[in-house]
């Protein structure tokens, strides 16, 4: 199998609750499990970053689907790259909530609020990377 690591951003078509999202997530890390993907979420203000692991077919299909989903529109592909393990071998989907109790120690996220245009993720990979990283630890829920 060869191993890949996908990431995009997106933008929410509709306000995001709590309840929205665990019951999307919860479909969400049945499906990947099944997929044997694993990953890590994040969302902020109407605005999504998700990183996808797994074999490559698997995350490209998996990345045809979350696309065409109504929930998010204007999909943004940061990178996607082999790699030779997981980063978040533990979470079928990981999941963080940014808000403003916790944006100060995220270094580069509101760097990416603030820029949202498509030259400043193509340019910024290994910053996106560095982001979803800060979170590997621990979930939101
Ligand atoms: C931001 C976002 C992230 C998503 N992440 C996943 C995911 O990691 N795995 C998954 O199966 N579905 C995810 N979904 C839901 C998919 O778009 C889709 O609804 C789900 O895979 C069921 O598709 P199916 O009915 O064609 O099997 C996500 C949706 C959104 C809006």
């Amino acid at each position: 199998m060869s191993l890949h690591c996908l990431v995009y951003v997106s933008l929410a078509n509709q306000e995001m609750s709590d309840d929205h999202l665990k019951s999307m997530l919860q479909k969400a890390r049945a499906k990947n499990e099944t997929l044997d993907i694993t990953g890590m979420l994040l969302y902020r203000d109407g605005f999504f970053m998700q990183a996808l692991e797994g074999a490559l077919k698997d995350i490209e299909a998996l990345f045809d689907t979350i696309s065409k989903d109504a929930r998010h529109s204007g999909l943004l592909l940061v990178y996607k790259k082999p790699i030779q393990q997981r980063g978040f071998a533990d979470w079928t989907m990981g999941f963080n909530k940014i808000d403003d109790t916790n944006i100060e120690a995220v270094d580069g996220y509101t760097n990416f609020l603030n820029n949202p245009t498509p030259a400043f993720f193509m340019e910024r990979a290994s910053e996106a990377e560095a982001v979803l990283d800060q979170f590997k630890h621990q979930l939101f829920f």
